[in-house]
């Protein structure tokens, strides 16, 4: 028995995304919570023929601590997008109240549920969720996870259109590592599987634009939109695969790696990371062994080479303020 909760669902990610944990055959409840309309997405999806039950919850009378009792997962897309000429940290003083107040809706309800954190910005939002749950006396590093699935899914698709092969998209496995916006997102290209061909990655215009490609996704789709809103299809597969990886690890026995934003204290291999990055950062994007209690090793970043060493630090020197704002924000009194 399995409860999943999306916070945000009514939203453009939250729709997709609980569509996809309504057909994840291990999510077995699943709650949808959101300032509008939850319990009308609920309904609708509630006539799916898959076994989770589903319910929608506003915020009157405790909804949200309604909607998260007993979770044991609880996403959340929640927060507003950006528009063109924004940058996520734009984001940051509207998001991180509604963070902030989902945090502690969460110790109140669900104080043992994985928490994954979508609503932007990342870098800083990770550690918003953290603070309000050390404050309320329930927070387990492990099981909180910045989702930047995203950067990964992206990785895979524009390597594989570079290389001439669009359809093979699935078949590559580029780890990113860093954080969640531009500068901070260090596709690690050299550790393709498969190898991506010599012939582009000596080819510096041919790397660079990758590269660029990748840190600035987000952007592109954000200017395709033309101000109404930023990735939410590609974000909720992104998402959906990300909780899918977390409860397979979880609760079908099974040991998986990926890329997540986490506090660098979560396991064993934080320090490592320290002295591998050069710098005392709270919070990286890193390779994370998942298990039945969420994080359970910290994995190192590995062989690099010159360029992304600059890269490298180029991602560090931006996500010291971020994560910094995060840390020191003050939730404004209800
Ligand atoms: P959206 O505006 O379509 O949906 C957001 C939803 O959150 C809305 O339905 C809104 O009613 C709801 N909401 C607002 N305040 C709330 C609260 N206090 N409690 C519960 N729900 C609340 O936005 P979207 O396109 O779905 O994006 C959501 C967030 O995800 C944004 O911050 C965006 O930047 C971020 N995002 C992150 C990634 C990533 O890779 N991590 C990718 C895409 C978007
Ligand atoms: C993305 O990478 O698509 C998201 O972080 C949304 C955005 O603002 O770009």
């Amino acid at each position: 028995m399995v409860k999943a909760v999306v916070c945000g669902a009514a939203g453009g990610i939250g729709q997709p995304l609980s569509l996809l944990l309504k057909l994840n055959p291990l999510v077995t409840e699943l709650s949808l919570y959101d300032v509008v309309n939850a319990p009308g997405v609920a309904t609708d999806l509630s006539h799916i023929n898959t076994p989770a039950q589903v319910a929608g919850f506003l915020p009157a009378d405790n909804g949200a601590e309604k909607a998260l009792a007993g979770a044991d997962l609880v996403v959340i897309p929640a927060g507003v997008p950006r528009k063109p000429g924004m940058t996520r940290d734009d984001l940051f003083n509207v998001n991180a109240g509604i963070c902030a107040t989902l945090a502690q809706a969460i110790a109140n309800a669900a104080p043992n549920a994985f928490i994954l954190v979508i609503s932007n910005p990342v870098n800083s939002t990770v550690p918003v969720f953290a603070e309000t749950l050390k404050k309320a006396g329930c927070y387990n590093p492990k099981k909180l996870l910045g989702v930047t699935t995203l950067d990964i899914v992206r990785a895979s698709t524009f390597v594989a259109s570079v290389v001439g092969q669009p359809q093979d998209a699935p078949k590559y496995t580029i780890p990113v590592v860093g954080g969640h916006s531009g500068a901070t997102i260090l596709p690690l290209l050299t550790q393709s599987e498969p190898k991506i061909p010599a012939a582009i990655l000596n080819d510096q215009a041919k790397r660079d634009a990758l590269v660029n490609r990748i840190q600035f996704g987000g952007d592109e789709v954000v200017k395709a939109k033309d101000g109404l809103g930023s990735a939410t299809l590609s974000m909720a597969q992104a998402g959906a695969h990300f909780a899918n990886l977390v409860l397979q690890a979880a609760f079908a026995g099974k040991t998986l790696v990926t890329q997540s934003y986490i506090d660098l204290n979560a396991a064993a291999g934080g320090e490592d990371i320290k002295k591998e990055i050069g710098a005392d950062l709270a919070y990286f994007s890193v390779n994370v062994e998942l298990g039945r209690d969420g994080v359970q090793n910290i994995l190192p970043i590995g062989n690099i080479d010159d360029q992304e060493r600059t890269l490298l630090a180029a991602a560090v020197k931006e996500l010291g303020p971020s994560i910094e704002k995060g840390v020191q924000f003050t939730p404004a009194p209800p």
